[in-house]
C-alpha cells in the first residue's frame, strides 16, 4: 500500500508533497517522510516521523527543509514495525540515494544478505532499503545511471512502484513501476509524481499513467520513459477531469459521517447517470453477448465482496443467471475454467486493490470478457478491463466503505435489471419501476437514520459501546449484509464481531450465546425466510441472549422478541440491504464514537489495499 509522491519544478516542493501525502493518507498512515535537494548546497536532506502526517508537519518548525525536487511517502507497514527507522524515504550507506516505495520487493531477503556481506549497513527492516543499497553498488559498477537502473530493476521481484531522488543527479527524479500504480502530472515547468492522481488534482489535469513494467527519468520539463530493457517508450499524456474539492469535510465531524449522509444523493445520481449511459458499450460487450450469457462471475474483496454476495441474489432472481462470487485473493489461486458465455465482473471502489487487479489480469489472459464496477474512472482496473461501469459515489475518504457500498449495490441492481430487459425477462415498464424502487430505497435509507438518530446518540450507542463481543446474524440476502455490518463494527470500533448465517447458529456458535454477547439480527422482507429468522431469534432468547433486531414494519413476532429494535418501512425485498444500510452504519459509527476511536483512519488499516 503506501502513498508515494514527488515534485520537480519551478516551485518549492514541500507544499505539494504535504498536500499530496495528506490526500494519499488513505493508502496508509502509520508514518511519513520527505527527502529533497537543498537548493543552496545541492545536498540531499530528509525528515521522517512516526504516526500521522501532522507529526511530520510539526517537525518542519525546527527543520524547515525544502527544495525544487523532492519525494514523500505515507506508509502502511508491510516489512518491519511502525517506527521512524522504517519510515520512508530509505537510503543507501552514504545517504545520497533516497527511495520512497509502495508494494513489496519479494526477494529482499536474498538481496539484503548479499549486500550485507558486501559491507552495506542497513538501518531499517524494510524491503525498500535494499533498493537504495543495491543502486549504490550498481552505480559504482556501471558508472552511469541508465545501465545501473536497468540492472537494478531486472533484479527486483514483486509488485512495486517507487520514486528515487539522488544527490548526484539532483535535477532528476526516477520512477519505476511494476504492477503497482504510479502516475506523473505534467505542469508548466513542473512535474508531479503520485501513486494516485488525487494527490495533484487541482494542479494539473495532464497525466501520464506509467505503463506496467516501465521506468521514467523526470526533469522539470521532460519525461523520458523506458521499458525494463531500456527501450524508449512513447509518452501518452491524457487529459483527465480532476476534482479539487474532493476532501472537504464541510460541517460534518468526520468524513465517514458525511459519506453516510451522502448515500441518498449518490443512489439518485447513479440511477440518473446509468439511465443516460450507453451501458453495453461501456462494459465492452454487445447486446447479443448479454442475451446469450450463461453465467456471471463476480470478483471482489472486503466490502465490495459483500456487495457482490448481495448482488448474487439480484442476478439469480431477476436475471435467472447462475452467478458465482469469488474473493479475489482466492480466485487467483484456484483452478480456472474459462467460460466464454460469461461476464467476469470485478467490483472495487478504488479500482486499485491488488488482488482484484491480479484476478482481472488472469481473466483477461484467459480471453474471457471482463468488466469492472468501480468508483474511480482513472483507476488501474478501468485501464485493465474490457469495460467499466462507474459508480459516481464521489471520493470516499473515510477508510470504512459506506457510500461506495450502496453505490455498488445500486449499480449491480440496475445492471441486473438492464440485463433482464435485454434478455426480455422484464419489460421496459418493469425497468422503470426498478429505478423508482432504487430511489425509494435511498429515501428510506436516509429517513431511517433520522428516525433513530436521537435514540442512538443519547441511549443505544452509549449502552452498546460497553460490550466486548457481538454476534451478527442474517439469512438469505441479509446474511452478506450482516457480514458487512460486522466488518463495519470491527473496523471502526475494534469490538470483536463475528457473523454467521442464522441457520448455522445451532450448528455450534449457539454455545457463545449469553447475556453479555449481544446478537444483532437482520431480518428479510420475505415471508418464508422471515419465519426461519423468528425461530433463530427464539433460539437466542431462550438462552438468555440479548437481541438487537433490524426488522420490517409488520414483523410483529420478531419485533416482540427484540431487546432493541429498529423498524424499517417495507420495501422490495431485494433492496432491503440498501434501505437498512444507513441506519446500520450510523449505529456502529456512534458506538465507535463513544469509544473515542479515530473513525476515519482506524488503526492498522488503509483505504486502498495495493499489496497482495
Ligand atoms: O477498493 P476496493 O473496493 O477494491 O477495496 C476492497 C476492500 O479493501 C474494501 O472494501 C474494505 O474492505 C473496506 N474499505 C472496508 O470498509
Amino acid at each position: 500500500m503506501c502513498g508515494v509522491v514527488g515534485y520537480i519544478g519551478k516551485s518549492y516542493c514541500r507544499d505539494y508533497i504535504i498536500q499530496g501525502l495528506s490526500r494519499l493518507e488513505y493508502r496508509g498512515y502509520d508514518s511519513s517522510g520527505i527527502a529533497c535537494i537543498e537548493p543552496k548546497d545541492k545536498k540531499l536532506v530528509f525528515l521522517k516521523s512516526e504516526g500521522r502526517l501532522q507529526n511530520l508537519i510539526e517537525k518542519f518548525n525546527d527543520f524547515p527543509i525544502n527544495g525544487f525536487a523532492g519525494i514523500g511517502h505515507t506508509r502502511w507497514s508491510t516489512h518491519g514495525i511502525v517506527s521512524q527507522q522504517n519510515a520512508h524515504p530509505q537510503f543507501d550507506c552514504q545517504k545520497t540515494i533516497s527511495i520512497v516505495h509502495n508494494g513489496i520487493i519479494e526477494n529482499h531477503n536474498d538481496l539484503r544478505l548479499k549486500l550485507e556481506s558486501a559491507g552495506h549497513i542497513f538501518n531499517s527492516t524494510t524491503d525498500t532499503e535494499v533498493i537504495a543499497h543495491f543502486l549504490e553498488d550498481l552505480l559504482v559498477l556501471h558508472k552511469a545511471l541508465m545501465p545501473a537502473l536497468i540492472s537494478l530493476i531486472k533484479c527486483l521481484e514483486g509488485a512495486y512502484a517507487f520514486a528515487c531522488l539522488l544527490q548526484d543527479f539532483s535535477d532528476q527524479i526516477i520512477v519505476v513501476r511494476k504492477r503497482s500504480p504510479l502516475c506523473i502530472g505534467v505542469g508548466q515547468d513542473e512535474m508531479f509524481i503520485a501513486s494516485d492522481l488525487l494527490a495533484f488534482s487541482g494542479r494539473t489535469n495532464k497525466v501520464l499513467f506509467l505503463p506496467d513494467e516501465s521506468f521514467a527519468i523526470i526533469t522539470k520539463d521532460l519525461i523520458q520513459l523506458f521499458d525494463f530493457n531500456g527501450n524508449a517508450l512513447p509518452i501518452d499524456i491524457k487529459e483527465v477531469i480532476t476534482d479539487s474539492t474532493l476532501s472537504q469535510m464541510g460541517a460534518y465531524e468526520s468524513y465517514m459521517l458525511k459519506e453516510i449522509y451522502e448515500q441518498k444523493s449518490v443512489i439518485n445520481k447513479c440511477v440518473t447517470s446509468f439511465k443516460a449511459s450507453n451501458i453495453w458499450d461501456n462494459l465492452g460487450v454487445t447486446p447479443e453477448f448479454i442475451k446469450n450469457l450463461d453465467t456471471i462471475n463476480l470478483i471482489a474483496c472486503g466490502t465490495s465482496w459483500h456487495a457482490a454476495k448481495i448482488a448474487q441474489f439480484f442476478f439469480e432472481k431477476i436475471c435467472l443467471i447462475p452467478t458465482r462470487v469469488f474473493l479475489a485473493s482466492e480466485f487467483r489461486y484456484m483452478p480456472f475454467f474459462p467460460e466464454t458465455k460469461s461476464l467476469y465482473l470485478a467490483i472495487s471502489q478504488s479500482g486499485e486493490t491488488a488482488d482484484t487487479l491480479e484476478a482481472l489480469a488472469l481473466v483477461k489472459s484467459m480471453g474471457c470478457a471482463s468488466a469492472v464496477i468501480t468508483n474511480v474512472a482513472s483507476s488501474s482496473m478501468v485501464r485493465q478491463a474490457d469495460g467499466f461501469l462507474l459508480t459516481h459515489a464521489g471520493p470516499e475518504i473515510a477508510v470504512a466503505s459506506t457510500k461506495s457500498f450502496t453505490a455498488q449495490l445500486t449499480a449491480l441492481y440496475w445492471l441486473c435489471n438492464k440485463m433482464a430487459l435485454e434478455k426480455s425477462i422484464i419489460t421496459q415498464k418493469e425497468m422503470i419501476a426498478s429505478e423508482e424502487d432504487l430511489r425509494l430505497a435511498a429515501e428510506i435509507l436516509e429517513n431511517c437514520i433520522e428516525n433513530y438518530k436521537i435514540k442512538i446518540i443519547t441511549d443505544l450507542a452509549i449502552k452498546y459501546a460497553s460490550y466486548k463481543h457481538f454476534i451478527f446474524l442474517g439469512r438469505h440476502i441479509s446474511y452478506p449484509f450482516a457480514l458487512e455490518a460486522a466488518l463495519k463494527l470491527k473496523e471502526i470500533s475494534y469490538i470483536f464481531s463475528q457473523c454467521y448465517a442464522a441457520g448455522e447458529l445451532k450448528h455450534g456458535p449457539i454455545a457463545l450465546i449469553d447475556s453479555q454477547t449481544p446478537v444483532i439480527l437482520f431480518s428479510c422482507f420475505d415471508s418464508v425466510i422471515y419465519q426461519k429468522l423468528v425461530s433463530n431469534a427464539q433460539e437466542v432468547k431462550s438462552r438468555n441472549g440479548h437481541l438487537i433486531v433490524f426488522a420490517f414494519e409488520g414483523q410483529t413476532e420478531l419485533i416482540k422478541l427484540a431487546d432493541t429494535v429498529f423498524v424499517i418501512p417495507q420495501i422490495n425485498p431485494l433492496l432491503a440491504p440498501i434501505a437498512m444500510t444507513g441506519l446500520m452504519q450510523f449505529f456502529v459509527y456512534q458506538i465507535a464514537k463513544v469509544l473515542g476511536r479515530p473513525i476515519d483512519r482506524p488503526r492498522n488499516l488503509a483505504k486502498s489495499v495495493t499489496v497482495e
